[in-house]
């Protein structure tokens, strides 16, 4: 009789063994990063926000200049949002820093400190990724984490072929499998191995399975596929092109700032859009001063700045006039910051 085994069965028949190698792994390999050092949930949670579609030397400065300026939930509760703001500028996706700075003023008011999951759940900016990474490090609850990372590991372990069409599929595809891998006795330690295998071994190109300390679990390795998997469909990068207006008046310069609600850059200020200003009219060739590019999530961004006279009419109600010497403290954009700096030196 043939039978027909699970994917990822046979992983999960020796998941105590896997999980060993994977901690005793960890535990020698692991890079030293700040938020490793001191653990506390109010560390825990900063670095989490900060690591959402950051990587880990991008945040590190961050995470030190964050904690310096405000060591615990109170701190940051009383801090003033645009310090706030300016504390997070460069790191992208702003809305983490409103949603961060919201959740100290939650946690300081209730003196309740969430203890589970769906506790984390309830905060805004915080998803099942965010939860679970919190919950484990800080907590010790036995929540495994699944993203990108995590699932290229599984994929590879089990040697699945599935042809995901984007990685919330893939996400949900390998939750099962996570959680019946989780090492219940070091929740924290196992998730974070994941991350550093993800990382730092197991990489999306040229993966390190002479290194691998799992490499004995691992079918795809076993196959010689690991670097073919997991499989997605191609996503097509969306490629836009953006007109922005310089206007200047003495010692000033026009911004438009996104509004609060915005998804994205929400209360950041940018040079602002040609048509937000300017209601028919082409930019005429002569006075174009600068072009930059940006990316954000899967759009790839050109935009052409050009130079124009102040309108006479109402300017939209996002427009505001900034003096040019307090740019500098003014909340921009990372890109905008940088191409102003180029622009007006
Ligand atoms: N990415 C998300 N959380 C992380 C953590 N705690 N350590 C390393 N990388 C991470």
């Amino acid at each position: 009789m043939t039978m027909i085994s699970e994917p990822g069965e046979n992983l999960r028949s020796r998941a105590e063994d896997f999980q060993n190698a994977l901690r005793a792994w960890f535990l020698r390999e692991r890079r030293e990063m700040p938020w490793r050092t001191v653990r506390n949930v109010y560390r825990t949670v900063v670095s989490e926000f900060m690591l959402q579609q950051t990587q880990v030397e991008t945040v590190r400065p961050y995470f030190e200049n964050w904690i310096k300026k405000w060591s615990d939930f109170a701190k940051l509760a009383a801090a003033d949002e645009a310090d706030v703001m300016r504390a997070w500028e460069g790191l992208g996706y702003y809305s983490r820093a409103r949603n961060l700075h919201a959740l100290a003023k939650k946690i300081s008011k209730s003196e309740n400190v969430p203890e589970t999951v769906e506790g984390w759940l309830k905060f805004r900016g915080i998803g099942d990724y965010t939860a679970a990474a919190i919950a484990s490090i800080a907590q010790g609850v036995p929540a495994a984490v699944v993203d990108g990372n995590v699932v290229r590991i599984l994929a590879r372990l089990t040697a699945d072929k599935t042809l995901f069409k984007d990685g919330g599929a893939s996400v949900k595809h390998f939750s099962m499998l996570a959680k019946s891998l989780m090492n219940t006795a070091f929740p924290g330690d196992h998730n974070e191995a994941m991350m550093e295998l993800g990382a730092t071994v197991c990489t999306k190109h040229n993966p390190q399975c002479g290194a691998c300390p799992v490499k004995n679990f691992c079918a795809a390795f076993g196959a010689g596929i690991a670097a073919e998997l997991p499989k997605f469909l191609p996503r097509a990068t969306k490629k836009i092109a953006l007109t922005r207006a310089l206007i200047l008046r003495p010692e000033e310069i026009l911004l438009a700032r996104h509004h609060a609600k915005a998804k994205r850059l929400s209360e950041l200020f940018e040079l602002p859009l040609w048509e937000a200003i300017f209601p028919v009219t082409p930019p005429r060739e002569r006075a174009f001063i600068f072009e930059g590019r940006r990316g954000i999530a899967d759009e790839s961004i050109v935009e052409r700045i050009y130079s124009a006279d102040a309108p006479r009419g109402m300017l939209p109600e996002s427009c505001a006039w900034i003096a040019i010497a307090e740019l500098e403290s003014c909340t921009l954009s990372g890109p905008h910051r940088k191409w102003l700096r180029s622009i007006l030196k």
